[in-house]
Formats: structure tokens, sequence, C-alpha cells
């Protein structure tokens, strides 16, 4: 713990040093983007099982604080994309170690040049939005929902804080965790080329979503569903997901299987991520062992969970209740 708090008082105070910025930015920005996966999981997968529940995290989705959070989630995941691809190439191509620092302004550079039309798309599908809306999403609906999450994450951290505490006292055991003979330099790897994957597929998805259709329009009825032949007939979010995952390219269901890999690859590269950062700032055996048994759980329960969505598909039903909630 103490040297999490040397990390933030360190970078405070050695100025100036582009380098320094980046790491922490990156660093940043990617536990971000993976505390919204987790969430954003989690609430895709009641499109499949609870579609009244994924009218209602949509429409927050929609309300004006998400809405600024959502510039942010994209700024951070392009920033931490670019950094990424930066740190892959100087990693693989020692001889280019002399051009660190151009090479980081150029992430900045790149990142702001993509920013500009990007943020000026989104504001505005938001402005069109808010010029309409008639009811958004209240602070105390989201609060009352996120708090759900957050005692959700306290009592699994909990729950291995205990496991962890029993297993030292019955096996006397006081090492930290450790992956299984060569799967640390797998892993080292994995990070590295799952980065240079997940870039198309994030860009692709935050493209559809975002520029393209504009979160708003998730829910708009008589609209032409992005990336499908298919219009949203009841303007609900679910027939919005249903009638993605339902669309065929030569009998392939082709968002269910983009959907797919992008679910492994970005769970996987951002838990994986998370145990870096675990690793760096908590060394006590009982606790690492715990918070890496935790990110262990993680990845494998939101993989499972993300799967078990993608293979159950969102009917007419689901559309059916759904327009029952949003009647009400
Ligand atoms: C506010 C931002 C976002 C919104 C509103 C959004 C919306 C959606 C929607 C509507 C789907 C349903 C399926 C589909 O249309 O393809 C979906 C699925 C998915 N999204 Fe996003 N997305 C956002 C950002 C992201 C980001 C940044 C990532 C990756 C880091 C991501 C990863 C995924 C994954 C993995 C799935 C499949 C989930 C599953 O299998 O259950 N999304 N997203
Ligand atoms: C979009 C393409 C992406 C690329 C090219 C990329 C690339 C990378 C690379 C190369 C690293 C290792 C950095 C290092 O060891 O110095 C890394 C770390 C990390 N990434 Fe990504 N990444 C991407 C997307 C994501 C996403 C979607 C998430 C969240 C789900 C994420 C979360 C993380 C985390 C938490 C770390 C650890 C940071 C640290 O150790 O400081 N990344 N990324």
């Amino acid at each position: 713990m103490a040297t999490l708090v040397t990390t933030v008082t360190e970078t405070l105070r050695y100025r100036g040093k582009i380098g320094q910025w980046s790491w922490m930015f990156h660093r940043i920005s990617g536990l971000a983007t993976l505390l919204f996966l987790g969430l954003h999981i989690i609430d895709t997968s009641w499109a499949a099982f609870y579609p009244e529940l994924y009218e209602e995290a949509i429409a927050i989705y929609q309300s004006p604080l998400y809405t600024i959070g959502e510039f942010f989630l994209v700024a951070g995941v392009i920033y931490h994309a670019y950094n990424g691809l930066r740190v892959f190439l100087l990693d693989y191509k020692p001889a280019w170690w002399k051009y660190q620092r151009r090479a980081a302004t150029i992430v900045w550079a790149a990142s702001i040049v993509t920013l500009i039309p990007t943020f000026i798309f989104m504001a505005n599908h938001a402005l069109e939005f808010y010029n309409e809306a008639d009811e958004v999403a209240g602070l105390q609906q989201i609060i009352d929902v996120q708090a759900e999450f957050a005692l959700g994450f306290v009592v699994i951290i909990a729950a291995a804080l205990v496991l962890s505490a029993l297993y030292g006292l019955i096996t006397r055991s006081r090492s930290r965790f450790v992956l299984p003979g060569r799967a640390e330099g797998m892993m080292w790897s994995f990070t590295r080329l799952s980065g240079v994957l997940i870039l198309p597929l994030v860009f692709g998805h935050l493209a559809m979503i975002h520029v393209i259709q504009g979160v708003f329009d998730i829910t708009g009825g008589g609209l032409q569903i992005v990336g499908t032949s298919a219009v949203n007939v009841s303007g609900e979010a679910a027939e919005f997901v249903g009638a993605r995952w339902d669309q065929l390219l030569i009998g392939v269901a082709i968002w269910r299987v983009y959907d797919a890999f992008l679910l492994i690859l970005a769970t996987v590269h951002g838990f994986n991520g998370l145990r870096y950062v675990v690793n760096d700032y908590f060394h006590r055996p009982v606790v690492n062992r715990a918070l890496n048994w935790a990110i262990v759980f993680g990845t494998v329960a939101l993989c499972a969970l993300g799967i078990a969505a993608l293979l159950a598909g969102v009917d007419e039903t689901a559309y059916e209740i759904a327009q029952e909630m949003t009647a009400h």
C-alpha cells in the first residue's frame, strides 16, 4: 500500500517527463475501462436474461451523468489503445527506443486528432436527444443501481480475503500468488498481442455504438439498427441487441462472433493488467493472494456470463417484456 502512495506522490513530484505521464495515464485509463467493462458485461447479459433491467440500464447510459462519463470513457480507450500500440512496437523493436519521447508525443497528438471528430459526432447525438427527451434517469436511480454493484464487489473481496487468510492458516503458506510454469511469460506476450487484436474490435464497437448509431438511438423506434438490415420496431434496447445478435452474414451470426472475441480478449487482457497493478502495490501474502484469486474469479465469471448471454440471444418475448416495462 505504501508503494501506491509513493507512486502517486512521485508521479506528481517528477514533473515534465512525458514517459512517466504516459505510463500513469495508460494505467488509469486501462483500470477505468476495465471497471466499465465489468459492469457492461453484467448489464448486457440482462438483455438476454432480464430485459426489463436492461431497459433501465440503457436509460442510465442515456442520463447526463453517464453522457459525461461516456466522453471520458471514449477518450480513455482511444489514448490507452494508441499508447498500448507504442508499448507493443517498442517492446518488440528495441532499436526504436531512441524515439521514445517522440513516440509518446505522437500518441497524444493521434489521440487528440481522433477525438475531435468523434466528440463532435457524440455531442451532436447528445444534443439532439436532450432537446427532445421528456424524461431522463435521475441521480438517485443511478446511485441505487451502482450501490448494488459496489456491494457485490465488496462481498467478493471480503470473501477472497477470508479464504486467503484461512488458506494461510491451514497450509502455513507465506507466499504470494504465482502463476504456474511459464504462464507469467505467456501472459506478458498475451497482453501485448491481445491489445493489438482488441484495438480494431473496440474501435469498431465504439464507432457503431457511439458515432454511427449513438447511445441514444439504441432505443430509437423506427430507426435502422447499425450493422443489420433490421429496423427497431419496438424502440426497445432489447430489440436492438436481439437484432444485432441475430444478423447473419453467410449464415454466421456476425455480431455474436465479434462480441465473443471482444469479450474474451478485453476481459482477459484487462484483468491481467489489473493483476500487474495489484502485484505492484499489494505485497502482503494474504492480501496479494486474495486479490489475485478475486481477479481469476472475476475473469472466469464475466467471460462465462458474457458467453451465456451470446448463446441465449434475445428473443421476441424479451422485446415484449421490455415494452411492458417501459409502458409503465
Ligand atoms: C457507453 C459505452 C458503450 C455502450 C453504450 C455499449 C453498448 C453495447 C451494446 C448495445 C452491446 C450489445 C451487443 C451489440 O450491440 O453488439 C454491447 C456489447 C458488448 N460490448 Fe459494448 N458498449 C460500450 C462500450 C464498450 C467498451 C468500451 C467495450 C470494451 C472495452 C465494450 C465491450 C462489449 C462487449 C465485450 C460486448 C459483448 C458482451 C456480451 O457478450 O454479453 N463495450 N455493447
Ligand atoms: C484497445 C486496444 C488496447 C491496446 C493496444 C492495449 C495495450 C496494452 C499494453 C501493451 C499493455 C501493457 C503495458 C505495459 O506493460 O507497460 C496494457 C496494459 C493494460 N491494459 Fe490495455 N490495451 C488495449 C485495451 C484495453 C482494454 C479494453 C482494457 C480494459 C478492459 C485494458 C486494460 C489494461 C490494463 C488494466 C493494463 C495494465 C496497466 C499497467 O500495468 O499499468 N486495455 N494494455
